[in-house]
């Protein structure tokens, strides 16, 4: 389940920055956690399971569309499909909204195929009749 960041999951949510190499640094990490709570144009969710907070995603809107800024998956849940689901989640969560990778996370958005079809969603739109 998708929850949006709040201040009390501010030690969690560093903690899964942290695995972030742009992140590393303590001062970054601070300043992007700052920005996520105070900035109207992004927003930072963390991904619930049973077990408890396993991954966070956090977007930029700009242009009326989504960058994807930060992605990670606690390690012990790593290569289960956490990853994608994220994505795929907030892909439902934002269905009109095109998602658009930064350098960080293209590979990864490539591999959830979610380049190919922002690319086919254009392909349609330039063939639609006006
Ligand atoms: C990137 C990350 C979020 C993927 O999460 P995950 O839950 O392990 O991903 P999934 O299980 O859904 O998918 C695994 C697939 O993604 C690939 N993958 C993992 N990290 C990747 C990366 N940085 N770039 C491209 N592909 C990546 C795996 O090789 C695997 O490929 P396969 O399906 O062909 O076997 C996770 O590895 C992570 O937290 N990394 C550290 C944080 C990070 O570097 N984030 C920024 C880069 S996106």
């Amino acid at each position: 389940m998708l929850i949006k960041y709040k201040k009390s999951y501010e030690k969690i949510a560093m903690g899964l920055l942290s695995f972030i190499p742009s992140e590393k640094d303590l001062k970054k990490m601070m300043i992007t956690i700052n920005e996520y709570d105070t900035e109207k144009d992004r927003t930072l969710y963390l991904w619930k399971e049973k077990e408890g907070i396993v991954g966070l995603i956090g977007i930029l809107f700009k242009n009326n569309q989504i960058l994807l800024q930060h992605i990670a998956i606690n390690p012990s849940h790593r290569n289960q499909g956490f990853g994608k689901h994220l994505v795929k989640a907030l892909k439902r969560h934002y269905p009109t909204t095109p998602i658009l990778p930064t350098e960080n996370t293209e590979a990864f958005l490539h591999k959830c195929n979610i380049i190919e079809d922002l690319q086919k969603d254009m392909k349609e739109l330039m063939a639609a009749p006006n």
